[in-house]
């Protein structure tokens, strides 16, 4: 799994978004666990889910509906590089969370709010203001 999000990474031309790709996804990722553990959910899940939920913007440089291409790209991703890795039910989950993980206002399934609350507290860990809807998950 690491092996195909990281030639993914290194594909990318420009040092400081690989270097952001990297640090972003994986530090995302560590949330995920971390809150896995505290909310009583599967942590290697939960790390996938933070590995993967960035790889479209990343692979394609484009940022738009990134949520919603980003769950389809994984979706084929799932049948090709990460082929036999995850059950149906972990692929709908991961699937399921990235497509979600942009619609901050909203609550959706465990996994889903997982990974907004890791996109969140990451990138709060970064910077000093933050809009009032997102620093209230952290409340
Ligand atoms: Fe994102």
């Amino acid at each position: 799994m690491r092996g195909y999000v990281n030639r993914v990474f290194d594909r990318i031309e420009d040092a400081e978004t690989r270097r952001a790709a990297y640090v972003h996804s994986y530090g995302v990722s560590q949330c995920c666990v971390l809150l896995a553990l505290k909310r009583g959910l599967d942590p290697e899940l939960a790390a996938v889910i933070g590995l993967l939920h960035d790889i479209y913007s990343y692979k394609t440089g484009l940022t738009a509906l990134h949520s919603e291409n980003g769950a389809d790209m994984v979706r084929v991703v799932f049948k090709r590089d990460l082929r036999d890795l995850f059950s149906e039910d972990e692929q709908t989950i991961i699937k399921s969370a990235i497509y979600h993980h942009s619609d901050k206002g909203h609550v959706h399934d465990e996994y889903d709010e997982l990974l907004k609350d890791s996109d969140v507290l990451f990138l709060l860990s970064f910077r000093t203001s933050y809009d009032a809807i997102r620093a209230q998950r952290l409340l």
